[in-house]
């Protein structure tokens, strides 16, 4: 359709072409313009100077207290793993079977090189030869009676030989972590009177 009635449009007259060449040319030297505009902007290079500002600097100073997108951390427990300066013997948040489960895995992939798989602190790294210091085990009477933050702040600054685990478990992971070693210290030191009543019968006579 369009280009059949395109065809049919008579053709352009000497004095048109021109007048059509000249308004080409002004497009053409104005579209230049507005390329050169786009690649010389009205903007400072980073750490470029100006007399704009008293201190001569074009990149301005962060108004106090600013945080970055999502590096808000109001919650101390959560980030820190403590309550008021002191070592918390809490968890953040409530601690589900998921939770815990999630805790065995990350534990089991990042921790048992060298604190095994109980925490008896025999990991497959520490049996080859990292024994200066060796990882203690998780079930001496110290780390017994050590409040959970004491974990969560080991992974998240490290402890002595050991090196921090910051970057590569997540805050909210570190407390799972926590709450399954806390599972594993359990696991070692139950008692009869930790199994529900009605089932104490099955395993009387059995214990060691
Ligand atoms: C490369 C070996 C290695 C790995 C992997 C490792 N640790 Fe350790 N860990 C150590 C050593 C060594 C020590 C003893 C450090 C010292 O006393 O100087 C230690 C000590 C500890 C302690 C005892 C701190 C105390 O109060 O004595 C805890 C708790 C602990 N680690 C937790 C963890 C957790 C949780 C992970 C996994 C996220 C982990 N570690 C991964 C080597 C390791």
């Amino acid at each position: 359709m369009t280009l059949t009635r395109a065809r049919r449009e008579p053709r352009w007259q000497g004095g048109q072409r021109a007048a059509a060449g000249v308004s080409l040319l002004l497009l053409a030297s104005c579209l230049a313009a507005c390329r050169l505009d786009m690649h010389i902007q009205p903007r400072f290079d980073p750490y470029a100077p100006t007399d704009l500002f008293n201190d001569g600097r074009s990149e301005r100073p962060m108004v106090p207290g600013t945080v970055a997108h999502g590096h808000l951390r109001t919650d101390t427990l959560l980030y820190t793993g403590r309550i008021n300066g002191v070592v918390a013997d809490e968890f953040p948040f409530p601690i589900t079977a998921a939770d815990l489960e999630r805790g065995r895995e990350r534990f089991n992939v990042y921790c048992t090189p060298c604190h095994d798989y109980t925490g008896s602190g025999r990991g497959m790294v520490v049996q080859r030869g990292f024994q200066h210091p060796a990882p203690p085990s998780y079930h001496i009477d110290r780390l017994m009676k050590a409040p959970v933050g004491h974990f969560f702040e080991v992974m998240t600054n490290g402890y002595g030989a050991m090196y921090s685990y910051a970057a590569r478990v997540s805050v909210e992971d570190r407390w799972r972590i926590a709450a399954y070693i806390r599972a594993l210290q359990l696991s070692q030191h139950a008692t009869l009177d930790d199994v529900p009543a009605p089932e104490r019968g099955a395993l009387a006579g059995k214990a060691p």
